[in-house]
């Protein structure tokens, strides 16, 4: 099948076979990314604005270096040096990147749908880099992506998200692509924050660590998001990790080959130990580093770019 999407806005709206066809695209890329010269002239000539309105170190460096990587030439505009703090609405402000020529925005907000909005008011294609609490399908592509190089196909594997997954994009747009790949997740933690009604994406939802950890393939720590929550979810930090963070005795629970992955930023000694975090599980860099190639793959193949023109065939 070709690839005709334009925007990535969700995981939700992939199909099996576009999550597959990102990250063929994003292996090939990988391979480049290993040469001495790691430069391709994919999208010379293009103009890419990340607009990020919510802080990143991670998404912003990764998308700002893959568009290099393509040779496409990448402005960086943040919330705290753009107008949007006199007053300027996002709507003018998205408009006005698109009036100055930009092919393409990736934008990272704190309002659920913002890039959905985006999509219908711009000629543009519009990449979803985090939106509120709704999704972050970069990171949920590249997870799945360091996943399958570690364990082969996801089909009936026990991945184990711990955390704030109420609060959580990156949980998420996780659940959706690791259902769509046949995985059989487990989301775990408080039940103020793991409430029941994520049943309904097709997971199992658990509060008793010990049992949710047993056999896990592996296990996707996430941080507290202080910066969305309302009120009190919990009596206090030293109490969740007392419950759920990770340490050397719970992680003994997993799969001795267990892989163990976060997203950042990490609160260490909060919801994982630095022993784990920097142990042989840990792939958390190769995450990061994974990142760049999966953010190729997507801005190379919304910006008309297909699959089997980076892909060498069998
Ligand atoms: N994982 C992630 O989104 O990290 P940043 O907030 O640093 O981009």
């Amino acid at each position: 099948m070709p690839w005709t999407r334009r925007h990535l806005l969700t995981i939700e709206e992939l199909s099996l076979d576009e999550i597959h066809q990102i990250h063929a695209t994003a292996t090939a890329f990988k391979k480049i990314l290993g040469r001495s010269v790691k430069k391709v002239p994919a999208l010379r000539g293009k103009t890419i604005v990340n607009l990020f309105l919510e802080p990143s170190t991670r998404t912003r460096m990764a998308f700002d270096m893959a568009a290099k990587r393509l040779s496409a030439d990448v402005i960086s505009l943040d919330g705290s040096s753009s107008s949007t703090t006199k007053g300027e609405t996002l709507r003018d402000t998205a408009q006005n990147i698109e009036a100055l020529q930009a092919d393409m925005i990736v934008i990272r907000h704190s309002a659920a749908g913002s890039p959905l909005y985006l999509s219908k008011i711009l000629g543009i294609p519009v990449i979803n880099a985090g939106d509120g609490a709704h999704e972050h399908p970069s990171q949920g592509l590249l997870d799945t992506f360091t996943m399958r190089e570690h364990l082969g196909s996801l089909k009936g594997r026990k991945v184990v998200i711990l955390g704030d997954i109420l609060f959580s994009r990156v949980a998420r747009s996780n659940i959706h692509a690791l259902t769509k790949l046949g995985a059989n997740v487990t989301i775990v933690g408080p039940s103020t924050l793991v409430p029941e009604w994520f049943k309904a994406l097709g997971v199992t939802v658990s509060h008793d660590l010990r049992s949710a950890l047993a056999d896990a393939e592996v296990v996707m720590l996430l941080r507290i998001q202080h910066e969305r929550q309302t009120s009190g979810m919990f009596p206090s930090i030293g109490e969740y990790t007392n419950l759920f963070g990770l340490n050397k005795t719970r992680a003994g629970w997993l799969n001795p080959k267990a892989i163990i992955m976060h997203p950042g930023p990490i609160n260490r000694g909060v919801e994982i130990d630095s022993e784990l975090a920097d142990g042989v599980n840990s792939v958390i860099l190769q995450q990061v580093t994974n990142g760049i190639a999966i953010r190729m793959a997507i801005l190379y193949l919304c910006s008309g770019g297909q699959p089997e023109q980076v892909i060498p065939s069998a």
